[in-house]
């Protein structure tokens, strides 16, 4: 289904909504996750934690959000990270000159291109104010970086760009007092902002966002030493380098030199096979290799991964090979040492990095995972069982003769265990379909003859199909299939 079925969803069954909807001044840019985005979200993190940092042995740290203005004059992000803005001459109304010349002219210019191009291609096609039709000022650069005075003074700190900041400067701390060894991964989630100039499309484009980084350290002279290699090495990756995406394992991707190391492939393969297991359809998914225009200003190669949906292809990670541009940078900044030994060798470590928007994702995941069932009339979130926000809906047929302290007991049993949720209001078919809507696996529904023989029925969301079980086997049915892979 499409972003405006989403959109629908997200809104009506509490996985997202604006922020300070009931003022006038709310900004753009901001939104709140409701129980059932925390839920799916937090699952969704857990997956993560599973089959990235957990399976790699990494380390996760949890650092502070604002971050002193050293640390952005180090990374670069002080000079280097900004959009090219264009600002009417009539209305004063700002703009980001790529996405009006894309809108206007078809013509995409990437934004970190030199500044005259973007005013060659306004003059050129005679762009004007998309409000008042009005003239544009030059193009200039606006930092994204949101400025935060600290204390009475209002000592100049910035929040966050990006999580991994942190991951850079701690690391000399934590590749000592963890007994680090390269190649070694570190690992945060957290909050990052950007003072985007067009924040727009719900999740996909926001001022205030959740990532998931991962940061691997290695050295550079051992890139093609990977011991986990075999693991992945026939997993299949879509790797477009050209004009379209070619299915290839993770080995013939290193044998070509699509991939430049075995490194870098490996990680692109446990990342593939982290996102099959969230259901998205990996037949629409690819690693596009960019050039050097599009790149960060920190990276060296980069790889977008990037899922097909109906607006369009959405980048959900960016995988950088940055080399040493962190580590060298704050060494050079802090006068403190980066480098570290490897084995008998003095290294300062080269980064790669796996760079994951999560809210990105999860939109990518309910989209993927929506479906009108148009034969039975429903909207059905056929959502990985271990990702749904509900796990079992719990409902009595009726709320008279003792069905609802019966099913309140069932409830009580397992609420502890699984994400329940308690319903004895409403026609029974009503209930099914909401619980469809937001992804529940299974409903357990008690009625007269669960009195009689302590049976329940027990329905599956996609097949619909309902069976009848014994009260005594809800536990070991829920949780084998709720389980995680
Ligand atoms: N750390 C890379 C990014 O935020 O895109």
């Amino acid at each position: 289904m499409d972003y405006e079925a989403v959109m629908k969803l997200a809104l009506e069954r509490g996985f997202y909504f604006p922020s300070c909807e009931v003022y006038a001044d709310a900004q753009a840019g901001f939104w709140e996750y409701g129980p059932s985005g925390v839920s799916l979200k937090n699952k969704f993190l857990e997956l993560w934690r599973r089959e990235l940092v957990r399976r790699d042995g990494m380390l996760e740290i949890d650092g502070a959000q604002i971050m002193s203005k050293s640390v952005f004059e180090a990374s670069g992000h002080l000079s280097n990270f900004a959009d090219p803005i264009i600002k009417c001459t009539k209305c004063n109304s700002t703009f980001r000159a790529d996405r009006v010349i894309a809108d206007v002219a078809q013509i995409e210019i990437p934004e970190s291109a030199d500044l005259d191009e973007f005013d060659n291609a306004i003059s050129q096609n005679n762009i004007k104010c998309p409000k008042c039709k009005g003239d544009f000022e030059k193009t200039k650069k606006f930092n994204m970086m949101f400025r935060v005075g600290i204390g009475p003074e209002g000592e100049e700190a910035y929040l966050r760009p990006e999580t991994c900041q942190s991951i850079f400067v701690d690391f000399p701390r934590l590749y000592k007092t963890m007994r680090g060894r390269l190649p070694l991964g570190i690992a945060q989630v957290g909050k990052s902002f950007r003072n985007e100039i067009s924040p727009r499309q719900s999740l996909l484009r926001l001022r205030e966002f959740y990532q998931a980084e991962i940061e691997i350290f290695c050295n550079p002279s051992r890139l093609d030493e990977v011991e986990k290699f075999a693991e992945i090495q026939d997993t299949i990756i879509r790797v477009q380098t050209d004009s379209e995406p070619v299915a290839m394992t993770c080995k013939e991707a290193v044998e070509s030199g699509t991939v430049p190391n075995k490194l870098v492939a490996y990680y692109l393969g446990i990342l593939t096979e982290f996102y099959e297991k969230t259901g998205i359809d990996i037949s629409k998914s690819r690693f596009r290799k960019l050039g050097d225009k599009e790149k960060a200003f920190y990276a060296k190669v980069a790889f977008d991964f990037e899922v097909e949906t109906t607006i369009g292809w959405l980048e959900l990670v960016a995988c950088n090979y940055r080399s040493d541009y962190d580590l060298s940078g704050h060494a050079r900044t802090s006068k403190e040492k980066f480098d570290v030994m490897d084995n008998d060798e003095k290294v300062l470590p080269h980064i790669f990095e796996i760079s994951m928007g999560i809210d990105r994702s999860l939109y990518a995941i309910l989209e993927h995972s929506l479906k009108d069932d148009k034969e039975h009339e429903r909207i059905v979130l056929s959502l990985k069982p271990y990702l749904s926000p509900i796990h079992v809906g719990i409902l009595s047929l009726v709320k008279k003769d003792g069905l609802k302290e019966k099913t309140d007991e069932i409830f009580l049993n397992i609420k502890r265990k699984f994400d329940a949720f308690l319903d004895h209001s409403g026609a029974i078919g009503r209930r099914y379909r909401r619980l469809d809507e937001v992804g529940a696996p299974f409903a357990i529904t008690v009625d007269h003859q669960t009195l009689e023989d302590n049976t329940v029925t027990i329905r599956e969301r996609d097949s619909m199909k309902q069976t009848r079980i014994n009260i005594s086997e809800i536990d070991s049915i829920l949780s084998e299939s709720v389980a995680f892979p």
